[in-house]
């Protein structure tokens, strides 16, 4: 296993898993024991975002990191655990028990397959307290079934919106407008991805300030519009795509390390 070698820049084709053949990821296996998992969530954000917005984003972070270091992509896991976004249409949640189980079934079968370090790369806060318990879950699972990589099994959640260089940008273009969600950031991204997403953008009044949330009905009446604290108006294509740049450079170290 050379792990830790450097890997080349590949074309994005090249490293989605989802047009590998078996054989293909069977040889993969032999030089790389590791594999980027994007997890996203379905969720309103905001009058003008796209409900998409954590799972396009999360995925488009999760190829450019894959581009770069020639580790293999999973399909994305596009719904997450967005209970409290429920009381707006469009939303589409697991619950919390439902997605530790997607997940820990996720890592489970890779892990049969020989792969070592199962990156998680995430685009939702809601997401984060349950992954984390479902990579603990996954690795009690690996060594009760016996899987040859139990002791060698790790599990890392990247949460790309929390990487410093992205937070720094955020603060320094859009100071305290950037609000927890619905972020101009997060939306920025989106519009460089999906330019027919400008067609949205409009002037918003002064959100709600963001404050503690609990089910749906309190997130909704707490937050009418579906934002928390942000203007998302401020966003721009042209910051999405140097976001997409920093977060990717700040998670390939970070999945370099990881391997190594
Ligand atoms: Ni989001």
């Amino acid at each position: 296993m050379t792990q830790s070698a450097p890997r080349a820049a590949s074309p994005t084709e090249a490293i989605r898993l989802q047009l590998r053949s078996w054989p293909e990821v069977e040889a993969y296996l032999e030089h790389c024991k590791g594999v980027i998992v994007p997890l996203g969530s379905t969720e309103q954000h905001g009058p003008t975002g796209a409900i998409g917005t954590d799972a396009l984003t999360a995925e488009a972070v999760a190829l450019e990191v894959g581009r770069r270091t020639g580790v293999l992509v999973t399909p994305a896991q596009a719904f997450g655990m967005a209970e409290h976004h429920l009381g707006f249409a469009g939303t589409v949640s697991l619950q919390p028990s439902t997605l530790l189980a997607v997940l820990h079934d996720i890592v489970l079968s890779l892990a049969r397959h020989g792969f070592e370090r199962i990156y998680v790369i995430n685009g939702h806060g809601g997401n984060i307290a349950t992954s984390k318990a479902a990579f603990a879950q996954a690795y009690a699972t690996a060594a009760d079934r016996g899987l040859a990589v139990a002791p060698q099994l790790r599990c890392k959640l990247a949460n790309w919106f929390m990487a410093g260089p992205v937070l720094q940008e955020a603060r320094s273009l859009y100071g305290d407008e950037e609000g927890h969600h619905a972020t101009p950031s997060e939306i920025a991204l989106t519009l460089h991805l999906e330019p027919s997403l400008q067609t949205k953008q409009r002037p918003l009044p002064e959100p709600a300030p963001a404050g503690p949330i609990h089910g749906p009905e309190d997130f909704r009446s707490r937050h009418p519009d579906g934002r928390m604290g942000s203007n998302p108006f401020l966003a721009q294509a042209s910051h999405g795509e140097r976001f997409l740049d920093l977060a990717a450079t700040a998670l390939a170290a970070d999945l370099e390390a990881f391997l190594a």
